[in-house]
């Protein structure tokens, strides 16, 4: 070939190993050159005939490849004379930068106010494991969900009504898993609510989020508990809340710290039954003094009842919301942890007097998690099977709990761990001579995971140390995981 074309084609490899068909390769690699003006406009392309011999495939093949970029418009033919570069390639395209993309340099986009200052603000990103063991929390006991009637009801659904499952579901949540979570709440919290007032969220942060974009202005002041969930921190943070972190102590949140740093809130974020990630439970006294606190300013609670199914004692800590006489707690909770947190399904039960402004914001876009998901927690819970899960499950809890507290008798003097009421997790404090982070790292070189205490903080907290999940690792596990924290160098060191 004589022309520069025939030089540039002549430069195009294909790989026939490549999982990519030789029609799109070659397209591609055409669509390359002309981009990046190796072609230019009233070019004439060679003949199909001569490309393939150039490069070894089927006419067929190049006639695909040229018929694409042609009803594309970048190339056009003329009858009797030949494919050509089109004008519009050349004289309308945005001034192109041909390097290639790693050596390009290009500024980074200029993102919104709010993202940025949030990414400031963000201590620590949000971190949530997905491989089970000692001491990982957040999650629950894979090992031991009962995978046979989960399957067996999945595939019932797949099997029935598709229109039921595979069409754009109702926003706020599949009718029927909106009734099993009333009825499931009215037995295990005390809730009374209509299922109209529940929506289904793709996880408790979504939750968090979409309150937040409802009630939020830029820079309005939220309350959060410090140390406090970084989740919700983030996701308030991303719409546009001017955090304000608030102590807390035995009895939960401090509603006086909170009025004193911030009277005018707009929101305030709780975990009012098992506060995370200390795990103390907000006393009566404080609950009725943030309800009123709320009320003043006119503002609302977020509740945020994450793990509220795993209680050890004989019953439920109660929600916040089964007080709330004003209409001022919008619940969340998930079944991250009484299921498993990959369905990313979650629900939020709000006010009476919000279900007009909440159904408008759910009828903007269909974002919930997939319709299929839903139907079957909804069959799940309706033939009972959610119920005796969370019964076994608290049981195994316990169980876990106790071999913990057990096993970690040995790091008297160096770590103390807390005790709790329910859940999966629990902090462990170090002695004021253990360094918290030299822990934390040395642990992590022996594959513990041992999240510190500070990543949950936005202001600096009295307290150090970790947080200790048992929900996901065995007896065994555990057992072994304690013995590693007692033979890392900072432990062994103030046990000496
Ligand atoms: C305090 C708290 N709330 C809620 C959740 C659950 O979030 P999601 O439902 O988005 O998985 C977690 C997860 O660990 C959490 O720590």
């Amino acid at each position: 070939m004589k022309n520069a074309a025939g030089a540039i084609l002549s430069s195009i490899k294909l790989d026939r190993e490549a999982k990519t068909g030789m029609s799109v390769q070659l397209y591609l690699a055409l669509r390359e050159i002309l981009l990046s003006g190796g072609l230019r406009a009233g070019e004439r392309l060679p003949a199909t005939r001569t490309l393939a011999n150039e490069t070894g495939v089927s006419r067929t093949t190049v006639i695909d490849a040229v018929d694409r970029l042609v009803s594309e418009g970048m190339l056009e033919t003329r009858v009797g004379a030949g494919t050509f570069v089109t004008d519009s390639l050349e004289k309308q395209r945005p001034s192109m930068n041909v390097a290639p993309p790693e050596s390009r340099n290009l500024p980074k986009p200029r993102v919104s106010y709010t993202i940025s200052h949030a990414n400031e603000r963000f201590a620590n990103r949000a971190w949530l494991p997905h491989r089970a063991g000692a001491f990982v929390t957040a999650l629950p006991a894979l090992d031991a969900f009962p995978m046979a009637h989960w399957s067996r009801i999945s595939a019932r659904h797949l099997r029935g009504d598709r229109s039921n499952v595979m069409g754009y579901g109702e926003p706020k949540g599949y009718a029927p898993l909106r009734r099993a979570i009333a009825t499931h709440l009215r037995a295990l919290k005390g809730i009374s609510c209509d299922p109209e007032q529940i929506y289904i969220t793709t996880g408790a942060q979504h939750a968090f989020s979409l309150i937040g974009r409802l009630f939020l202005n830029p820079g309005d002041k939220v309350w959060i508990e410090n140390p406090g969930a970084s989740g919700a921190r983030n996701a308030l943070l991303s719409e546009g809340a001017d955090l304000v972190p608030v102590s807390v102590d035995s009895e939960g949140i401090s509603v006086e710290e909170g009025l004193k740093k911030a009277p005018h809130f707009r929101l305030a974020f709780v975990t009012p039954s098992h506060q995370q990630p200390l795990g103390t439970l907000l006393s009566l006294a404080r609950r009725f003094a943030l309800l009123q606190a709320a009320e003043d300013a006119q503002a609302f609670v977020i509740e945020d009842d994450y793990d509220g199914e795993f209680y050890f004692g004989n019953s439920p800590q109660p929600a916040l919301r089964s007080i709330d006489c004003n209409e001022r707690v919008i619940y969340v909770g998930t079944f991250s942890k009484s299921l498993f947190p990959s369905l990313r399904l979650g629900f939020t039960v709000v006010p009476q007097r919000m279900v007009e402004s909440f159904d408008r914001l759910f009828s903007y876009w269909v974002s919930g998690p997939p319709t299929v998901n839903q139907a079957i927690v909804a069959d799940f819970m309706d033939e009972g099977h959610f119920s005796t899960h969370i019964r076994l499950m608290r049981r195994l809890y316990v169980a876990r709990y106790e071999t913990l507290l057990d096993a970690s008798q040995s790091l008297q003097g160096a770590v103390e761990v807390q005790r709790t009421s329910g859940g999966f997790h629990t902090p462990a404090f170090v002695a004021p001579d253990v360094d918290e982070h030299k822990v934390v790292t040395q642990a992590a070189k022996e594959n513990i995971s041992l999240p510190p205490l500070s990543r949950y903080c936005l202001a600096p907290a009295s307290q150090h140390g970790f947080v200790l999940g048992f929900g996901s690792a065995t007896p065994d596990e555990i057992r072994h995981g304690i013995e590693v924290i007692r033979n890392l160098p900072e432990i062994r060191r103030k046990l000496a």
